[in-house]
């Protein structure tokens, strides 16, 4: 595809851990770096309001893609610092998590809070929840980055919400694939990364609902998030300005922005040939009789599977296809215990990838057996 000139070269079926990046963005990063760079919030020259500019433009169509305020937008480093400052910035409390969660949904909580685990089934593919339990905070991913399960977060939210309880979610793996929509959900906050939605490395945005802004303490301290500073004493400032301290990669967020502007034109086309990729893919598996997970109830496209070949050696023999996919535990440990593997093989697509792609990849599999087993 035109658009991403190294996927001419590449199969790259990688997107779970990061995609491409169309030409639109590098434009738009080197177009901000040769004519505006200057810190934003803070020069009031020309160039300097200009940066502050993209920034701000930024936030509100951030905003407005998950039907949030730009008061509500915090930019972070990404999803697993998204979910650090709500980890950390909560009082201690008990946490509903799941067994898909990646470690970045899980680690943060289990080092400062209780957490209780809903366990995942996979045979029927379902997360069991038990809401008779008591907790103060859901934190689940929408989409499994193993599995591709998608879970039934608006249902899940409502019933966290007859509790009383705050809900996180994990947006990081379903913020490339589907449109997603905060006041629907009734979440009070999300968690994603740029990197996966065509954007750059280094961005994230974590959404807080205005009503429980004041309930999370900054995690980082310093220049920019105070409203008066004395000898004695710092008054910080409202809102979620508390939460970005120090500078942005603005660059990268002037990237962020054209990246959604990318997105916000293509999802519709882009979700349909993934969808249909990963069918045609689950065909070709099922024919070789390789036994994959998931993909028994809505799931999105990204597949884990294991054969007869460690997934690392299967992963170095694809490379000399140009196939890229990913082998070993994916950041979730605990759901490999829960499927009995140690590592799987993992595909997972985006919006230029092709049937020619699953085809060099049945090749390399097939390649992949006859060189170990002979
Ligand atoms: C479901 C999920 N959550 C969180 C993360 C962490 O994202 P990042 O490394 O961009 O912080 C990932 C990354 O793969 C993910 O798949």
């Amino acid at each position: 595809m035109k658009d991403f000139p190294i996927v001419q070269e590449l199969h790259y079926l990688d997107n779970a851990a990061t995609t491409q990046r169309p030409l639109q963005l590098v434009e738009a990063m080197k177009d901000y770096t040769l004519k505006f760079n200057a810190n934003a919030h803070r020069g009031i020259y020309s160039i300097g309001e200009k940066s502050t500019e993209i920034v701000e433009d930024t936030r509100k169509k951030v905003a407005n893609w998950i039907n949030a305020s730009p008061e509500e937008i915090v930019f972070t480093k990404g999803t697993t610092e998204a979910i650090n400052i709500v980890a950390r910035g909560l009082k201690k409390s008990k946490i509903y998590l799941t067994q898909l969660e990646h470690h970045a949904n899980f680690v943060p909580w289990q080092q400062f809070h209780e957490v209780i685990i809903a366990n995942y089934d996979e045979n029927t593919d379902k997360v069991n929840f038990d809401f008779e339990k008591e907790f103060d905070v859901l934190a689940t991913t929408y989409m499994s980055n193993v599995t591709g399960s998608i879970l039934p977060v608006k249902e899940l939210i409502r019933k966290a919400k007859e509790k009383r309880a705050l809900a996180l979610v994990d947006a990081a793996q379903v913020i490339g694939h589907k449109k997603i929509d905060v006041k629907d959900l009734g979440c009070d906050f999300l968690a994603f990364s740029a990197h996966k939605m065509y954007g750059p490395t280094g961005v994230g945005v974590l959404y807080i609902k205005k009503e429980v802004q004041e309930l999370v303490k900054p995690l980082i301290y310093g220049g920019n998030m105070i409203k008066n500073v004395t000898l004695e004493k710092t008054e910080l400032a409202q809102g979620i300005q508390r939460f970005e301290a120090g500078t942005m990669d603005i660059a990268g967020i002037a990237g962020f922005n054209a990246a959604l502007d990318y997105l916000a034109q293509n999802i519709e086309n882009f979700s349909l040939n993934e969808e249909k990729l990963t069918c045609y893919l689950l065909e070709k598996l099922d024919e070789q009789k390789i036994k994959y997970f998931g993909h028994k109830n809505s799931s999105g496209p990204v597949v884990s599977f294991v054969l007869d070949v460690h997934p690392h050696d299967v992963s170095t023999i694809l490379d000399r296809y140009n196939v890229c996919i990913r082998a070993g535990h994916h950041c979730a440990q605990p759901l490999m215990q829960c499927l009995g593997v140690v590592a799987t093989c993992r595909v997972s697509f985006a919006g230029y990838n092709t049937k020619e792609d699953v085809d060099k990849l049945i090749q390399g599999l097939k390649e992949a057996r006859r060189v170990i087993n002979g």
